[in-house]
């Protein structure tokens, strides 16, 4: 059911290593991502695959990951990404990148629900050097990497969670090193 794969698909910052991903695992996901709807069906992503070992070190180094939770330092060693996927916009189709967040968010969530049902889970990106990344893969020129996502083989426990009366939407980490997420209720978001 869809619900379930919503509901199972949780940013991850900690992965098996002794699992990778295969690249045809990570093709089937953009091959989705590609007939999803676009923006005057522009079709203004691009996607780099990641896989080789020396680049997904390099583009774990230059991604920012659990921002609200500093004192991890994640992900732990040894539970880094196996592979990533960048998406990159084609400024030559976008003129405007930032006009096609919407297209990049409908991708990225397509392929996110595709990695659950398959198995994997991912993690979506967007604070990482984009200089950095563009110069690491040579992306040609033009394209603008608009977001990173991780994917593997989950080594963590996530759960949701119905917002608390604080009203903080901040993720945090128990005792045990489970992940809670808190989401608004439903009439919190009806307007
Ligand atoms: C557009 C977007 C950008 C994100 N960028 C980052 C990021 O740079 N680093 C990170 O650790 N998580 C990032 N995340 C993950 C969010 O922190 C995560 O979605 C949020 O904490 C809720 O957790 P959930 O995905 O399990 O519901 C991003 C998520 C989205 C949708």
């Amino acid at each position: 059911m869809l619900k379930d794969l919503v509901i199972k698909n949780r940013s991850c910052r900690g992965y098996d290593n002794s699992k990778g991903i295969k690249r045809e695992t990570l093709l089937s996901f953009v091959d989705l991502a590609r007939i999803c709807p676009a923006k005057a069906n522009h079709q203004a992503l691009r996607y780099r695959l990641v896989t080789d070992a020396a680049e997904v070190s390099a583009v774990q180094r230059m991604t920012r990951w659990g921002m609200a939770l500093p004192e991890l330092h994640l992900p732990y060693p040894g539970q880094e990404a196996p592979a990533f996927i960048v998406l990159c916009l084609d400024t030559a189709v976008a003129k405007r990148p930032a006009d096609y967040g919407v297209d990049v968010g409908i991708a990225a969530q397509t392929m996110a629900l595709a990695a659950a049902e398959a198995g994997y889970a991912c993690l979506m990106i967007e604070s990482f050097d984009r200089k950095g990344i563009s110069e690491t893969l040579k992306l040609p020129e033009g394209q603008y990497p608009a977001l990173c996502m991780a994917f593997g083989v989950s080594k963590e426990t996530a759960v949701l969670e119905e917002i608390g009366k604080d009203g903080s939407t901040k993720y945090y980490r128990d005792a045990q090193g489970v992940h809670h997420v808190p989401k608004r209720r439903l009439e919190d978001v009806l307007l």
